[in-house]
């Protein structure tokens, strides 16, 4: 790992905005990005896929270690097919969120996560992005938003891509998977006592992108 090359964290709920956020910050800085989120959602489908039950801790554990994935702009390619839209479900959301609590699986793509350090910089965004993976990146940012603001987000995103979505449904999921993703005793999501905290609610996206660009440019 290079530990010269500068990381920002952005790490918080499911449809806080933070792929938005932390793509147009890395986009504005000419930075790299990493969307932790969907290398657990990539697990996630290629263990449905190969019919890994995703109990098996074992199997998950391998199938991450060994994932072919590439990613080629805005593209996800998983064993030479893109899954750019596969792993944007909600259901993928879920599974995902099932895998990332198996402990083996988060060992397993530690170093995938880290290897996305490289010059000039990187900003990366996920849960444990400022605790675990880049304990050392500076600044540290959790941007969260009401539950009913991000599910109603969430319903835009899903309804944009084609597919329906309920209010209600995706309210409950997006409480469940809060619930899963704070409490696990692996890396759960917390909002860190060197982070700064951005409550997205009444922010537009491009609102958030200034407030984290004006905290980065005050403290380097
Ligand atoms: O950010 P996302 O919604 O794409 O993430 C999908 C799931 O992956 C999320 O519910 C929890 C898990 N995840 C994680 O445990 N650690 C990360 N760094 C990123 C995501």
């Amino acid at each position: 790992m290079n530990d010269a090359v500068p990381v920002i964290a952005i790490d918080g709920p499911t449809a806080s905005g933070k792929g938005t956020v932390a793509q147009a910050v890395a986009a504005r800085l000419g930075y790299h990005y990493l969307d932790s989120g969907a290398l657990y959602r990539l697990v996630g489908l290629a263990a449905v896929r190969k019919g890994i039950d995703l109990q098996d801790a074992a199997g998950l554990a391998a199938l991450a270690a060994s994932l072919d994935v590439r990613f080629d702009g805005d593209r996800i390619i998983l064993g030479g097919a893109d899954a750019s839209d596969a792993i944007r479900t909600e259901e993928a959301g879920q599974n995902a969120s099932r895998v990332a609590a198996v402990p083996a699986v988060r060992a397993a793509l530690l170093r995938r996560q880290q290897a996305f350090r490289q010059p000039p910089g990187l900003v990366a965004d996920g849960r444990d992005m400022g605790s675990v993976i880049f304990p050392d990146a500076k600044p540290k940012f959790f941007l969260t938003a009401s539950v009913e603001a991000r599910a109603e987000r969430r319903v835009n995103q899903l309804k944009q891509k084609g597919n329906s979505a309920i209010l209600a449904d995706v309210l409950k999921e997006l409480t469940q998977r809060d619930e899963r993703d704070m409490n696990r005793p692996v890396a759960p999501l917390k909002c860190l006592p060197d982070a700064y905290l951005i409550d997205t609610t009444e922010l537009s996206a491009a609102q958030a992108v200034e407030r984290i660009l004006d905290c980065v440019a005050k403290i380097r």
